[in-house]
């Protein structure tokens, strides 16, 4: 079967799963979110007494075996199940969220959640997001897309979110927690963040979700797959 993957890849506050999620609905295609795979591990860690930030990858490494990660669309959106227990809103915690940055830096982590996200995607048409897709995990797909914006807009966007679900969030905390995530996702040995050379470049500063999904599906549309 001829597939089309799409792969969508950004640092973080981009808007990247929100993008994803929504052109998925809009082709029907699958919509997979690789940074609740490495969340889910980073649970399964520290439920087990290894802090991911703390131990060392052989500790973390150890672990992994007995690990099942699976994702389900929704009518509510996508469900992350670990171990076939639903853990979609544990995995947004701050310990996760740290742990998850901290078990990504592990070569041994970055391969299993990159098998199991191709056996995810096999033979469908997909559109997964992450760090590394573009250049790593899905280094063939037929059209793949870097979202970027500045870092006071991703910080003022993920302000609003916070605010909306009723925190309030200091606004240069979030400017340092954002610049201290992208020094992390670029700089680390195994499959850093960086836009695959062949990757269509989106500036989503100035424009709302639904511009950015329209010139998704544009690219989608030219290129054939729908
Ligand atoms: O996108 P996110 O915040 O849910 O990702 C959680 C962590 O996983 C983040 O620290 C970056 C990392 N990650 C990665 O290294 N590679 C991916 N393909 C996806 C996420």
């Amino acid at each position: 079967m001829d597939v089309f993957q799409v792969a969508i890849d950004g640092p973080v506050g981009a808007g990247k799963s929100t993008i994803a999620r929504l052109t998925a609905a809009r082709t029907g295609f699958t919509y997979i979110d690789t940074g609740a795979m490495y969340r889910a591990v980073a649970l399964y860690a520290l439920r087990n007494g290894a802090d991911p930030a703390v131990c060392g990858e052989e500790t973390v490494d150890a672990m992994l075996g007995g690990i099942l990660i699976s994702l389900e669309t929704t009518g509510d959106g996508q469900k992350v199940f670990l171990n076939g227990e639903d853990v979609t809103g544990l995995i947004r915690g701050p310990e996760a969220t740290r742990g998850s940055s901290a078990a990504a830096v592990y070569p041994s982590v970055r391969a299993m959640v990159t098998a199991r996200a191709r056996e995810i995607a096999a033979d469908g048409n997909v559109i997964m997001d992450g760090r590394d897709i573009g250049t790593a995990v899905l280094p063939d797909a037929k059209l793949k897309v870097y979202l970027d914006a500045a870092v006071g807009i991703r910080a003022e966007r993920r302000y609003k979110e916070l605010v909306e679900k009723g925190g309030s969030p200091d606004f240069e905390t979030l400017v340092n927690e954002i610049k201290q995530r992208d020094y992390n996702d670029t700089h680390r040995a195994a499959d850093p963040l960086r836009r695959a050379e062949d990757a269509v470049d989106i500036d989503v500063g100035g424009m709302n979700a639904e511009e950015v999904v329209e010139t998704i599906l544009s690219l989608i549309k030219e290129r054939g797959g729908c």
